[in-house]
């Protein structure tokens, strides 16, 4: 029997899968699992895996399947994620995903649903371009989701900053990594059944809403 609630938000660098996984894991009382978010904590850190993510963050670039997939087993093991998740740019390769599969069942459970958000190229840089992050991993945008005064976090004051990665150059090649490297999950979980199609160029608001939707139809 599947008791935990695992949830993948699926989509391409920009399409909203932070800001939507973090309003569903608050609504749903889950924990927000963001392999992103893990190493951008390792980079702070200083750890080793965030010295050996960096360099392949900072160009674009996928980090390896094995260490990735270490970060997260070790993750889902922690007692806060007792009742499921929702996985936020895991997984991203076809060898990702069947390691979670793998995982999960280990445990008795499952992938429930896969919101998939959908957003053309060109939004995606204008939305990359414009986002403000805070140290704690609250996401703004300049135009779309502004805080209140310029550059500086609502919740703590602090200064807000731009990600490395969201330079012009390196986000169109994190779209080609995508398009190559994460997109043929696309097919992986339709042919499962559990892949709901989400237009991700409506407000932060209407798409919450549809994902909402899918999730309480999976349920
Ligand atoms: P990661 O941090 O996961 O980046 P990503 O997948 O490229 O996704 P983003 O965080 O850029 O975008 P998002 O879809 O979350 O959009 P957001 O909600 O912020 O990964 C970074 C790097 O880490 C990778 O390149 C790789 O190197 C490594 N990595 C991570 N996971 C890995 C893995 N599993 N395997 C290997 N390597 C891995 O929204 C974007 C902007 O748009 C924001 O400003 C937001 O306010 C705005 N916005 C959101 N929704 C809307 C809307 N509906 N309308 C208008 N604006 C909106």
């Amino acid at each position: 029997m599947i008791t935990a609630l695992y949830i993948v938000m699926l989509g391409p660098p920009g399409a909203g899968k932070g800001t939507q996984a973090k309003k569903l894991a608050q609504e749903l009382g889950l924990v927000h699992v963001s392999t992103g978010d893990l190493f951008r904590e390792n980079l702070v850190n200083e750890t080793e895996l965030g010295k050996l993510a960096q360099t392949f963050m900072n160009k674009g670039e996928l980090v390896p399947d094995d260490v990735t997939v270490r970060m997260v087993e070790e993750r889902l093991s922690r007692p806060d994620c007792e009742k499921g998740a929702v996985l936020d740019g895991f997984p991203r390769t076809p060898a990702q995903a069947k390691a979670l599969d793998d995982l999960l069942q280990s445990m008795g459970s499952a992938v429930k649903v896969v919101p998939y958000v959908k957003v053309p190229d060109d939004i995606l840089v204008e939305r990359l371009s414009g986002r403000w992050m805070s140290q704690s991993g609250r996401v703004y945008h300049e135009k779309y989701n502004p805080p209140i005064v310029k550059w500086i976090d609502d919740i703590d004051g602090s200064q807000l900053y731009q990600r490395d990665d969201d330079k012009p150059e390196t986000v169109c090649h994190r779209i080609v990594v995508y398009n190559d490297q994460t997109a043929p999950l696309i097919a992986y979980f339709r042919e499962k059944g559990i892949l709901v199609e989400i237009d991700g160029t409506q407000s932060i608001d209407d798409v919450f809403e549809d994902i909402k939707v899918a999730v309480e139809e999976a349920s």
